[in-house]
This record gives C-alpha cells, sequence and structure tokens, in this order.
C-alpha cells in the first residue's frame, strides 16, 4: 500500500507508543515524516526504525510545553521536505490527580501539553495545510467524553481537544482541510503501564476503568490514524472516532 506517497506528514509524540506507531505506518505507506518528541533518544529510536525499513524521516526535538518550540517544529517540517499534507498530534501526558493535588503548575502543565501545542501547532500548520488540500488527526481520548475522578486535568484537556478539532473543521472545510479526532481507550502504552495514581485515593471512584479483555495495541490505533489521513477518508470531517474495544458503549 503506498496511501501517501509523496506526501509529507508531521507526527508528535513519536517517540513513543502510538505516535510512534502512527509515524511508522504512514512511513510505511510512503509519507516523509517529520517526528516531534521531547524524549530524544525515543525519537532518534524511530528514525531509526523508520530508516531500517525503507522510509525517510527527520526527527525534531521540541516541547510542547513551549509555544516557540511547537512553532519551530511546523517550520522545520516544512523547511525539510517543502510542504506538510498531513498533521498528527499525539503527544501528551496522562496521570490521577486528587483536586488538592492540581496545583495551578500540574493542571497548567496538562493545558499546555495536551491542548495548548495542538492550538499552536495546528495553527502554524494550517497555511501549509490549505495548500496540500492536507488534513490533520488530534488524539483525544475516551476521557474526552467519559469523565473519570482524579482525572480533571486530563479530561478538561481531551474533552478540550475533541472540541477545538471540531471547531477548525468547520471553519477550514471550505478550504478543503479536514480535522479528525481519534479517542483512544486502553491502548498499551509506556502512558498506561506508568500512570500515576494519588495516594490515598478511593479505587471504587474507578470502577467506571473496568478492563475490557485485552488492551489494544498502539498498531491498531495507527491504521485509523492512516485511513484517516488518507484520501479514502475524504468526506469524513470534524468527526471524534472511538477506538476503544467496546468499552464506552458498556460505560
Ligand atoms: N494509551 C491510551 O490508552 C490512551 C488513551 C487515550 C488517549 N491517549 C492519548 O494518546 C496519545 C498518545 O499516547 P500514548 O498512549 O501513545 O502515550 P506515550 O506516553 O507512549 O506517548 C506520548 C508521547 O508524548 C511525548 N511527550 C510528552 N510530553 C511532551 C512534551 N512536553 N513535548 C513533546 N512531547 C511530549 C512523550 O515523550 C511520548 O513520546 C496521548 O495524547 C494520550 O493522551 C492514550
Amino acid at each position: 500500500m503506498s496511501r501517501f506517497e509523496g506526501k509529507v506528514a508531521l507526527v508528535t509524540g513519536a517517540a513513543s507508543g502510538m505516535g510512534k506507531a502512527a509515524s511508522l505506518r504512514l512511513a510505511q505507506e510512503g509519507a516523509k515524516i517529520v517526528l516531534g518528541d521531547v524524549n530524544e533518544e525515543g525519537l532518534q529510536q524511530t528514525a531509526a526504525d523508520i530508516d531500517a525499513a525503507g522510509g525517510v524521516a527527520k526527527a525534531v526535538t521540541f516541547n510542547a510545553m513551549e509555544e516557540e518550540s511547537c512553532k519551530a517544529l511546523v517550520a522545520a517540517a516544512v523547511e525539510t521536505f517543502g510542504q506538510l499534507d498531513v498533521v498528527v498530534n499525539a503527544a501528551g501526558i496522562g496521570g490521577f490527580y486528587r483536586l488538592d493535588e492540581l496545583t495551578p503548575e500540574v493542571f497548567n502543565r496538562f493545558m499546555s501539553i495536551n491542548l495548548n501545542s495542538v492550538v499552536t501547532i495546528c495553527r502554524e500548520a494550517m497555511p501549509h495545510l490549505q495548500a496540500t488540500k492536507g488534513n490533520i488527526v488530534n488524539f483525544a481520548s475516551l476521557n474526552a467524553k467519559t469523565m473519570t475522578a482524579y482525572q480533571t486535568a486530563y479530561c478538561a484537556s481531551k474533552a478540550a481537544v475533541a472540541a477545538i478539532t471540531k471547531c477548525m473543521a468547520q471553519e477550514f472545510e471550505e478550504h478543503g482541510v479536514r480535522a479528525n479526532v481519534i479517542c483512544p481507550g486502553g491502548i498499551e502504552t509506556p502512558m498506561v503501564t506508568q500512570m500515576r495514581f494519588p495516594e490515598g485515593m478511593n479505587r471504587r471512584l474507578l470502577m467506571n476503568l473496568q478492563p475490557l479483555s485485552r488492551k489494544g495495541e498502539p498498531e491498531e490505533v495507527a491504521a485509523l490514524v492512516a485511513f484517516l489521513a488518507s484520501s479514502e477518508a475524504s468526506y469524513i470531517s470534524g468527526e471524534d472516532i472511538f477506538i476503544d474495544g467496546g468499552a464506552r458503549s458498556a460505560m
């Protein structure tokens, strides 16, 4: 399959989990990839994996907490490959915090990484996406719709990512740019396996996080990213697509 031959994709969170899997998948299907992440070592590994598979990738270290760094990432992508067809915003942080632990610093870290960086990257990328009639795939979460105790910051940031993506889809529809949001749940990645839980939490309040019979694989999500980013999804925009093994239907 080469649905992305001649296309350039920018993927954040590319050092790990679903961002990495999406990068590998898009590269495998012919896209040149700009890989963005704060984790330099992981980023280099993803670039090496793409290279070993015969793909083309450029690694750019960036910090989603810094506006200038987000802008520089988009600029580096366009400078390196001359165009931008697809933007995938997968960088993010998770974690459970009691309300009394939710200092402005903690709350702002969630907002800055999970939400503000997405706005900045989309805003900077939009003129280039208009030029190619490209599209955006943002990562929200099952928690964009399903709220959980101790996830005030995470749920707020992800519900907002779903909202802003739909707003952008409306605003740029007439310019030929699509924007969709993926809402994963229970995917086996370092974010989930290394999840932070607060001291003294009431486990009963997390009963709605009932695990299904299995976790999802990052590659299963990468397949959805590739579909949404491809011309096969040419009439899909402004959608939030849940990929959670059926978890939401049981909630
Ligand atoms: N794993 C799940 O079940 C799940 C469920 C719902 C939503 N998500 C979302 O999917 C996306 C991908 O998550 P994942 O599960 O693959 O997690 P992951 O931890 O494997 O990957 C997240 C990546 O984001 C990067 N990142 C974190 N802070 C950054 C910063 N300041 N600047 C640049 N990069 C930064 C990390 O270095 C990491 O490579 C996230 O937005 C996450 O919120 C995951």
